[in-house]
Parts: C-alpha cells; structure tokens; sequence
C-alpha cells in the first residue's frame, strides 16, 4: 500500500478498509509512516470524518499496536470510569475509592495532567512517596486486597495513541470526535477493564464544548465499547465552571480527602457527580440492581468512612506517606495565599472554567509544556461557587502560590475567566443526559 494514495483517500472523504487504516497505524509504530503524514491524514480524518466501522478499526489497531493488560485473574467485573478531561475534576480519586468499598473492582489506569485539564496521576504524586509505576503484579495484588488501584499507564501501552495525541496537540487536529474517542477508547480497551463508565464533559471547559458534540462523542464512544464486547455507559456532565473548589494537584487531593471523610455536603456538585458516576459503576458491575440501592450504598459508604480507607490504603500501599493522608493541610504549604477579589459587588455570572485551569498550569500545577515538572502545593481554590452573590470586599478565589514568575498573567486570566455579574445568572444543569 502506498501511504500517499491513503492520505488520498481520506482527503476525499472515502472510507478506508480495515487493512488500510492497521496498515497506518502499524507504520506510524514502526516508523514506516512519516510523522507529517500521519498528521496530514489526521486533518483529513477531522474535516471528512470516519463511519462506525472506520472509527471501530481505528480503535481495534491503536489498542493492538502496544501491550494489552489480562485482569481476568482479578475477581468480580472489573470497572473503569474515564473523564475526558476538565478542571477541578476529582472524581476519580472520591468514586474509585467509593465504589471499592461497595464491593467494586476498580482496576485504573490514569494520565496526566493534558492542556489545561488535570490528570489524575499528578494529583496521586501530591502524596509524598506515592509511586504511580507500579508492575503489573503489584498492581494486581493491590487491587485484589484493597479493591482499587490507579497507576499509570505503562510505556507501551498503545504507542499509537502516544505519537498520534502529539502529533494532534501541535498540529490542531485534537478536536474531532472519531479521534478522539479511538484515542480513548483504544487506551481504556488495552487496559484490560471489562466495563467502562465514561464521563463526558461539556462546556468551556470540556475538549467538546457544546453538549450536541458531547452528545455524538459519548454516542460514539458507547458504540465503540459495546461492539466490543465491554459494557459501557456515558454520562454527559457539565464542565462551565471547575467542578469542585480546587484547582490544583494537592488542593484537589486534599478535597477528595475531604469529600471522603465527610467534610463536604452530599449536594455538592463534585459528590453529586461522583454519586452519579458511581452509581453507573455499581450497576453495571451488576452490583446494584437499580440507581435507588446503589446511590443507597456509596452513601454508606461515604458516611461510614470506608470509602476513605479505600483511597487512604491504596496511596500507602503505592508508597505514600500516610502523614499527608492523615492530616491533608500538609499538601497545601506554598508559601504564598493570595486572595483574588472582584471588580465590584454582584454574581458570579460566568467561569471560563479552561482560562481558570489555565491560570493554575501558569501558577505551576500543570504544564505549559511536555515534561515540566508540577508543584503538588500550588493552585486556586474557588472560594465562591458560580451563581454565588459576592460583595467588593470577598475574594472569589485564593491562589496557593510558591513561584511568582507567571503571577501576574495568572491574576490577569482569573479576571477575565471570572465575569461579576449585576443579576443572578441561570442555573446551570449538573448531569445532562446519559447514554446507554
Ligand atoms: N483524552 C484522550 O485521551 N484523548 C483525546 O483525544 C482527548 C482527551
Ligand atoms: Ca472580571
């Protein structure tokens, strides 16, 4: 096959056979497709789109383009749950370990922190001596005497998606919805889960931002999933504001540590989605029969405290140092709080939830490019919520800071992100929709 006449192909919106889409992938692996071809078909892919079953395939190579990981000596159904990406977003690290304690198997593995969306694996390394590369057995072993584990991805977990997600982040070609649900569902398949629950983000802070797109990508990525044989569900949530009140790798580990020991009321928006997501996981682990019993259970197991032992085990077993679990006002020592006030008194009438992710990758807690280190203690902590009444003299927001280099771009990014409004703005709808 002749990669030009492929690039061609596509280019004129014609659907690729099987071999012909394996035949790229395998050759952007061996080296045998140029990085500026493999793009150029990307961009094709973008404006012309894939079918179902181009879309299918596509999946099927990058998943067998590296390892695939066999959990099928683990016991139970083993359950996923994936976010697409937000900001403030800590679900993971409340429902992995609530749904754990109801009985669940939650074999994970996590990425980092991508643009301005945080990842799970640097908010796990906020606890001092956590490892995220753990071996595989150990893994297991964790995930058979504490029900979960997160760790991270290993190096040749699909090295297609690797070179294709770099390609994507510097050629503009991150936003289409076949590839971006090949890039996630190929990942989640060659990680061994049996059933997957997806949270699909939608709004200004989301890869999709209007809930139509989210829609078509939570649709594909379902369809995706059960033609393959792993049951999953998608649920479409809002992402136009953080979700929780921390933005930032020990503020958010610290808030999950809050959630599950009860600190936070369940009507939060963070426990909302986290009661959500976890029901999804329970039912579909064929653990709970309706939404009512499994909403019933993560509830006792939030207010037993078991699900805090859950997370507090797994961080010690990878390592962690259970001071910092224990007394989570460690993780936040940067040196400097700075309170962020409004322009004037009103509503928070709009979050432009990626600027404030944004503010926080300038102030340190993620990256502005590949491989930057993260400081775990610094961030933003919301101090009001959107819709909330503010008056001159209260912050909105408190930056946790230790480098004061990017200060003052940070600063100027929260004042535009955060828009103070004279009337009391619509209330936003928390859970859209969600696809079976
Ligand atoms: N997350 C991924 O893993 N891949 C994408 O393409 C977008 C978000
Ligand atoms: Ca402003």
């Amino acid at each position: 096959m002749i990669v030009t006449e492929l690039i061609e192909k596509k280019r004129y919106g014609e659907e690729m056979t099987e071999e012909e889409i394996r035949f790229l992938i395998n050759g952007l692996v061996n080296k045998e497709v140029e990085d500026c071809q493999m793009s150029a078909w990307m961009m094709a892919v973008c404006i012309n789109g894939m079918t179902d079953r181009e879309t299918a395939d596509l999946t099927l190579a990058m998943m067998h383009s590296g390892d695939t990981v066999d959990l099928s000596d683990l016991p139970g159904v083993k359950v996923d749950k994936h976010s697409t990406g937000g900001v403030g977003d800590t679900t993971t690290l409340v429902v992995g370990p609530l749904v754990a304690a109801c009985g669940g198997t939650v074999a994970k593995m996590s990425g980092r922190g991508l643009a301005h969306s945080g990842g799970t694996l640097d908010k796990l390394e906020s606890v001092p001596g956590v490892c995220v590369e753990q071996p595989l057995e150990r893994f297991k072993q964790i995930v058979r005497s504490n029900g979960i584990a997160v760790i991270g991805q290993s190096a040749d977990l699909d090295p297609a998606d690797k070179k294709m997600y770099a390609l994507r982040d510097v050629t503009a070609t991150v936003k289409s919805i076949p590839l971006i649900a090949s890039s996630i569902m190929s990942k989640k398949l060659a990680s061994g889960a049996d059933a997957i629950v997806l949270d699909v983000k939608t709004g200004n802070g989301a890869f999709m931002n209007t809930l139509d797109e989210s829609k078509r990508l939570a649709e594909q990525m379902v369809r995706i999933g059960e033609s393959l044989g792993r049951r999953t569900v998608a649920v479409i949530t809002d992402m136009n504001r953080p979700l929780g009140m921390a933005i930032g790798n020990g503020l958010e580990m610290k808030e999950a540590i809050d959630v599950l020991k009860g600190k936070v009321p369940e009507s939060d928006p963070l426990v909302e989605v986290c009661l959500e997501l976890g029901s999804q996981m329970l039912m579909i682990s064929g653990l709970a029969e309706n939404k009512q019993q499994a909403r019933a259970m993560l509830h006792e197991a939030l207010v037993s405290g078991r699900g805090f032992e859950k997370l507090r085990t797994m961080l010690i077993e990878m390592g962690g140092d259970a001071r910092f679990v224990d007394h989570p006002e460690l993780l936040i020592g940067a040196s400097r709080i700075i309170p962020v006030y409004p322009e004037k008194a009103g509503y928070i009438g709009e979050i432009d939830a990626k600027d404030l992710g944004l503010a926080a990758c300038l102030l340190g807690a993620g990256r502005l490019k590949k491989g930057d280190p993260v400081d775990p203690a610094v961030g933003i902590l919301m101090n009001k919520r959107y819709g909330d009444r503010v008056g001159e003299n209260d912050p909105y927001a408190y930056l946790y800071v230790n480098n004061e280099d990017k200060l003052d771009e940070a600063m100027e990014l929260i004042s535009k992100a955060v828009v103070i409004t004279d009337s009391e703005p619509e209330q936003l709808p928390l859970i859209y929709d969600i696809i079976e």
